[in-house]
């Protein structure tokens, strides 16, 4: 429902910027203005500053900035719905209901949040009856203490019939009772039980809440070896599995405060690990995680951490979690995953080992890229041409699938580094720094040394390289069109540095990627992926001095034509290149003294 305007000035003018803030920051006056420490940043010294004044608080540390539904967004992760509806309440003002339709469902709707009240307090009740003992020596036996099964309001569903007696007599009609997702139409429907029976019976419950922990549904646990193992309440009006998490209301709070969040498997995992100390963890219920949930988990932390068994299950839903969250990557959005030995969940480790036996497998997550690769890699061979390349194909689609343009440039090269690490671990320990002993030497000077740049190579044939590889990335940057001509080739390269090298990555990434090929596009990608700074090297003066034919106005067929050169003086000089030759580096003696120094 969109709030009107008028009402969210009246909400601002109602609360006092410092006085919400304050619950949070300890802040002192000072003059106009609040001072504290900034509640988004780590720092010693307060640059948070709170002005009742101008309805905003503002770090000048961090540029953290907003008023006061903002400050309620980002310190409890609600939405601003939520947070309106929060302040709201403490202000003492009634959000306004802009049709009688609406203020009827809600009344409705406030209708059945009362029976999923008053079914809750009743199971717990019931867990502590005597009707319930059984239920209460398996909770206990399963290592809950009773803090723990009065935070997460765990009850007892005894037999037939029994829930809804009593919620009759509180009340609660059939059809809300079936609404609330609580009976079901029974086969034998009997004038005495009116048709329905109760959904859970003989079972311990798990009391499934919304954001802010009004219970909307349940999960109900046998304790014997009945089947299903754990039923849930079908969807309701109130109740859709796939947008909800189990434990996000207890868990909101840590998780809003360690900017982490764990997510597991089972109800019983999540309680076990919140019991242990791990209060940021939620689970879904009982199915794959939606898009609605990532978007849930991404509000708590940039990096939500998923827990799966090491079995082929858990294997197959680390990938299935995986592949739903690619398309969805936003910068600083992502996932990480934790692997648990085969056959072991969070909650069986906690009870074999204590929170120590948690703590070790969370030590040591994976990001979500190395997940897909291993997917792609999967013990297949990469033997030949052909399998490799059908290797690569398979990564460049998956880095297609993030939808995020800056993200997904960055997949691109990520699978590309893992690609050439695989293919060419050997190459990675030569150094192309050095030309080859003789040949390489002599090659430079003759395609790209000394004719066509006027520059000789000079003493340091390494110092001369570097400007090469300058030379090539301005010709590049100015000449897109060969980019994408000579992929392949330029592929191959490795360039005398690694920021070079980084930067001529880029390039093809954007190139292969059909991303504009345009010299202004180029640039402005370039520099916003950080290398702004040797863009300004590469396309600056001193090159195109040396090379005109780099510099943007240069005729394209010459531009195209040096290119060529290049690459058969570097490739040339790869392969010639000895192994032994390198370990030694560069032998002085082999340097032309007629040519030492020389510039043309
Ligand atoms: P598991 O079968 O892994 O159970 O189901 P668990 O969490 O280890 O449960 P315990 O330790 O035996 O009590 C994981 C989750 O899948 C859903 C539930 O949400 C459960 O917590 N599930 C499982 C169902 O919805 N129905 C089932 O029959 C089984
Ligand atoms: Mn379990």
């Amino acid at each position: 429902m969109a709030i009107p305007t008028q009402f969210l000035d009246e909400l601002r003018a109602r609360l006092s910027v410092s006085e919400v803030v304050g619950r949070r920051v300890k802040l002192t006056r000072k003059g106009r203005e609040h001072l504290g420490l900034c509640p988004f940043h780590s720092e010693k010294s307060p640059s948070f500053s709170v002005s009742d004044e101008k309805g905003f608080f503002h770090c000048f540390g961090c540029g953290a900035h907003g008023d006061v539904i903002s400050f309620v967004m980002q310190t409890e992760s609600l939405g601003f719905a939520e947070a309106v509806e929060k302040l709201a309440a403490e202000a003492g003002l009634e959000l306004p209901r802009a049709t009688p339709g609406q203020r009827e469902a809600e009344q409705h709707q406030s209708g059945l949040h009362e029976i999923l009240e008053s079914a809750t307090v009743w199971f717990e009740a019931q867990l502590r009856s005597p009707a319930g003992r059984a239920a209460m020596a398996y909770l206990t036996g399963r290592g809950l203490a009773a803090e723990t099964i009065a935070r997460f309001r765990l009850g007892f569903a005894p037999g037939h019939g029994a829930l809804r007696q009593a919620l009759l007599h509180q009340g609660a009609s059939d059809a809300q009772l079936a609404e609330a997702g609580l009976v079901k139409p029974s086969d034998s429907a009997s004038s005495k039980s009116g048709g329905s029976r109760d959904a859970f019976y003989d079972r311990v419950i798990f009391p499934i809440s919304d954001r802010r922990g009004r219970v909307i549904g349940f999960g109900g646990r046998t304790m014997g070896d009945a089947k299903p193992k754990y039923i849930n309440s079908a969807d309701t009006p109130l109740f859709h599995k796939g947008k909800l998490l189990y434990g996000l209301a207890q868990a909101r709070a840590a998780a809003a405060k360690l900017r982490e969040v764990i997510v597991v498997e089972g109800y019983m995992d999540a309680i076990t690990l919140s019991q242990a100390g791990f209060a940021h963890v939620v689970a879904p219920l009982g199915t794959a995680l939606t898009e609605e949930q990532l978007a849930l988990l991404w509000r708590l932390a940039d990096e939500p951490i998923l827990c799966f068994d090491g079995d082929a299950a858990g294997e197959r839903a680390t990938y299935r979690a995986a592949l739903r969250a690619l398309p969805l990557l936003k910068p600083g959005k992502s996932l990480r995953f934790v692997t648990l030995p085969a056959g072991e969940d969070p909650d069986s480790l906690i009870q074999a080992g204590g929170a120590g036996a948690f703590s070790a497998p969370l030590a040591g997550t994976r990001p979500l890229d190395e997940v897909v690769w291993q997917l792609e890699l999967g013990g297949r061979k990469h033997d030949t041409p052909e399998r490799r390349a059908a290797l690569a194909e398979r990564l460049y689609a998956r880095a297609r699938e993030v939808a995020d343009r800056a993200v997904q440039d960055h997949y691109r090269a990520a699978f590309r580094r893992r690609l050439d690490a695989l293919f060419h671990p050997a190459e990675k320990k030569l150094n192309w720094r050095q030309p080859g002993r003789a040949r390489g030497r002599r090659d430079l000077e003759s395609a790209w040394g000394r004719a066509p740049l006027g520059l000789t190579v000079r003493a340091d044939p390494n110092a001369a390289l570097l400007v090469q590889d300058r030379i090539l990335l301005a010709l590049l940057i100015n000449h897109p069109t060969l980019l994408l001509a000579e992929a392949e080739r330029l592929a191959e390269l490795r360039l005398a540095t690694a920021p070079l090298d980084r930067l001529l990555r880029e390039l093809l990434n954007v190139a292969v990627s059909g991303g504009g090929l345009q010299t202004t596009g180029l640039a402005s990608h370039l520099s916003q992926h950080g290398f702004a700074e040797l863009l300004g090297t590469v396309l600056g003066r001193s090159v195109q001095r040396l090379a005109p034919y780099s510099a943007p106005g240069a005729a394209s067929a010459l531009a195209a034509e040096r290119l060529a050169e290049y690459l058969y003086m570097r490739h040339r000089a790869a392969g010639v290149m000895p192994e032994s030759g390198l370990a030694g580096g560069y032998d002085p003696e082999l340097k032309d003294p007629g040519q030492k120094g020389r510039v043309a």
